[in-house]
This record gives structure tokens, sequence and C-alpha cells, in this order.
């Protein structure tokens, strides 16, 4: 084992780097779409109620597990006492490969739609002729997984140069600009003519479009996009120091969280509706309605081509999350950190590969539910694995070190009515609602 385990520099880093996380993929192309398909603002009501009670407790609770042990996920549990719970750990790390694997192909994609964009490839083409590039790009053999490599490549490149020096420094220049191209991007679609059927789509709330599955929807996306249950958080965690305020941070950090969601809604729903698109488009509406949008919008080359580096921007400070779980486990096992970086480099990189290619020519062959490779890796994390990592982290936390976790909380204070709820819903309303959302995911109870 090492023995000096790594801190983060500042209390800013800490909080920059989770934030960079949690701000990824999931809310710039995931949010606005399933937020498109659940109605608009009703959805995002619940999500905010759900994103502030369970989401917020869960994270606390990962994050204090992993400052607790000061260490990496697997060795974690084992440290703080309970040698039967480091499968948790391990289901973790296992799942922070999973998902990089895939994730880094779409974030390939992104890189490669800021080559497009400023090539001007999309530049008169109509909605059907971007829908039919998308495939043709996404279904050929090579080009995508050179992109995925690159994607990789520059994930490992920040690992490799360490927590403070890697992670921290890399999130603190990239997390202010991601905020400075959104705003800019949500300024430019709330004032283009027509967008107010956008708006209102998005704050006016209609609550007959909410059934039990807007609820379980939210509560998937809210776990996915807060980083819960791989891991990650709990690494991120280790590297905190002794004096910082754990539930002030994870508040902050739960508010940028929202705040980033919020506006990518902003900026892409209000330009889709000025378009006359369809806000319900599913996945392709990043990489085909968008582009659509931005050929139509005054100022849309540029637009373009700021919205999918901010993409690749909130998709790097989230790879490195999942990247970062992985290697500091292998570094604790006695591996350099350059090592242990290029092995599971590496090792995501080739898993990726048959994601890559089950968009193309490997999309006759079929895994959970008829789905192909990617969409299957997808499956099993979103429904399955994030899901049973969050409950058992939540359970660990307030049913097996509770005393323990209450005290690196609040340090010498008392309990006060907050703490009692973070127990309340550790205990109780988290297990119960995550149960609920697993036992759905796999369709064993239906609503
Ligand atoms: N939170 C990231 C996003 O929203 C994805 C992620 C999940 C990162 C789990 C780390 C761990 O895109």
């Amino acid at each position: 084992m090492n023995t000096a385990h790594e801190h983060w520099g500042s209390r800013l880093g800490f909080i920059l780097a989770t934030a960079g996380s949690a701000v990824g993929l999931g809310n710039i192309w995931k949010f606005p779409y399933i937020t498109g398909e659940n109605g608009g603002a009703a959805f995002i009501i619940i999500y905010l109620g759900i994103v502030f009670t369970i989401g917020l407790s869960a994270m606390l609770a990962e994050i204090t597990i992993g400052r607790i042990a000061q260490t990496d996920a697997i060795h974690a549990f084992r440290k703080i006492g309970k040698p039967g719970w480091s499968f948790v750990g391990v289901m973790g790390v296992i799942t922070a490969v999973i998902i990089l694997s895939f994730y880094s192909v779409v974030a390939g994609w992104c890189i490669a739609y800021v080559v497009k964009s400023a090539g001007g490839a999309f530049s008169g083409m109509d909605a059907e002729a971007i829908a039919g590039a998308f495939g043709t790009f996404v279904s050929s053999p090579l080009s995508p997984i050179v992109y995925h490599g690159i994607f990789a490549a520059l994930t490992m490149a920040v690992v490799v140069a360490g927590v403070g020096g890697g992670i921290e420094k890399t999130s603190k220049v990239l997390m202010p600009l991601l905020f400075v191209m959104l705003i800019a991007l949500a300024v430019r679609s709330v004032t283009l003519p027509g967008a107010s059927k956008g708006l209102e789509f998005f704050l006016a709330p209609d609550f007959s479009a909410i059934s039990a599955g807007t609820v379980m929807a939210a509560l998937g996306q809210a776990f996915f996009s807060l980083s819960l249950g791989s891991a990650a958080l709990l690494t991120y965690g280790s590297y905190v120091d002794k004096k910082t305020n754990l539930g002030k941070s994870v508040v902050q950090i739960t508010f940028l969280d929202t705040l980033v969601a919020i506006l990518a809604g902003l900026a892409i729903l209000p330009a889709v509706f000025a378009f006359g698109m369809d806000p319900a488009a599913g996945p392709g509406l990043t990489f085909v309605t968008l582009p659509t949008v931005f050929n139509a919008m005054p100022g849309g080359y540029l637009f373009a081509i700021v919205f999918f580096v901010l993409l690749t921007i909130a998709a790097l400070t989230s790879s490195i999350s999942l990247l970062e779980t992985v290697v500091s486990f292998f570094n604790n096992i006695g591996l350099s950190r350059r090592n242990a970086t290029v092995g599971s480099g590496l090792l995501v990189f080739l898993l990726g590969i048959p994601s890559s290619l089950s968009v193309g020519i490997w999309s006759d062959i079929h895994f959970i539910k008829g789905q192909g490779f990617l969409d299957s890796a997808s499956w099993m994390t979103d429904k399955l694995l994030l899901p049973v990592g969050g409950l058992l982290i939540c359970v660990f936390t307030g049913w097996i070190i509770a005393p323990v976790a209450a005290k690196e909380v609040l340090g010498d204070g008392e309990p006060g009515i907050l703490t009692r709820a973070w127990f309340i819903i550790l205990r109780f309303v988290a297990p119960v609602a995550i149960l609920l959302i697993i036992l759905s995911g796999l369709e064993i109870i239906k609503f």
C-alpha cells in the first residue's frame, strides 16, 4: 500500500473537481432530452425535489466514506472495519470501468462534432441529411474508434499528472470556461425569436404529464448526473482534508450540477422550439436536432463549435473521475500512477471498441433485451449497477457506520435537525426509493 495518500490543494479545487465529475454528458446531453420526453417543467420540479433530498444525502454519504477511509474504493470498506462490504468497492470500480468505456465513445463523437462543425460539414444540410450524416459517421468502423482513442488519451493525460497537478488544475481551468460558454449559449437561445414557447415548456409545469414513470426517470437521471454509486465520489472524497466542511461542500456541488443541467435545458430547448423541432427527439437531440438548429440560427456556425467544445469539456472532467477511481485502486496495490493509468486507460479503450462497433457493423449482435453492446452496457450501469451501488452506500452509512459518519460530518458539533433528516433519508427513504427504481428498471414491477 502507498502510505502517502494524495490530497486536494484547496477546498475550491475539491468543489470544482467534484462538480466536474458530476457535470457531464448527463447534464448537457441527457437532461434536456429526458426533460423534453417527460413533459418539461413538471419533470424538472420532481427532479429538483429528488436531487436535493435523496441525491444530496447519498452524495454526502459516499464522500464521507471516502474521507473517513482515506484510501481507494476497494480498500475503503475493509479499512473502516467491515471487510464483508468490500464487494461494494469492487462493484464500484467495475462500474466505473464499464461507464468509462462507452462514455468515452460518446465523448469521442463530441470531439468529432467539434471538428465537423469547424469544417462546415453540416452547412446547408436539412434535418434529414444531418441525421443521415450522423448515422454514417457513428456506424463507420474506424473513425469513431479513433476519436474514442483521442478522448481516452486526453483522460489519461490528465490522470497521469496526479490529483493536484492533473485533475485539480484541469478542473480549475475547464469548469469556469464551461460556465461562460454555457451562459453565452443560453442567452443566445432564449433571445431567439420564437423562443418563448420553449421557455414556457421549460418553466410552466403541466402536472397532468406526471406519472410514476416520470418519477423513476427523474431518480435515475439524478443518480447518473450526480455521479452517485460508482465510487467516483468516494475516491474524490478520500482526497479531502479533515478541515473541509463536507455538508456545505456537497450542497455547493449539488447546486452547481443542477445549475448546469438547467442552463443546458435553457440553452437547448428554447432553440429547438424556435425552429419548430421536436423536443422529445430523444438521444438524437444533441447530434441531429441541434446541428439543424445551429444551421438555422444567426451565428450558428460559431455556436455549434462552442457547444461541442463545451460538451467535450464536460465529458472530460467526468471521465477523469471515472479513470481516477480505477487508478487509485491499482496505485494502492503497488503500481506506479503511470502504469496504473496506462493499464486501465488501455483496458477502457479496448472495452469501448465493441461499444463503438455495436452502433455500426456489429449492430446485429445483441446482449441485454435485444440491445447492442453500447446500449447494454449503458442499461446495465443506469438501471442496475449505479442504483445498487447507491443503495448499498446509503445502507452502509445509515446503518453500519452511522456514529462514525455523523462524527465525520459534524466534527464536534451537536446533531441537529439536518443530521436527523440525513439519517432518515439514508436509512429509509433512499433505500425504498432506490429499490423501486431498480425493480421498475428491471421491469419486475410496472407503474
Ligand atoms: N455525472 C456524469 C455525467 O453527468 C457521469 C458519471 C457517472 C461520472 C458516474 C462519474 C460517475 O455525465
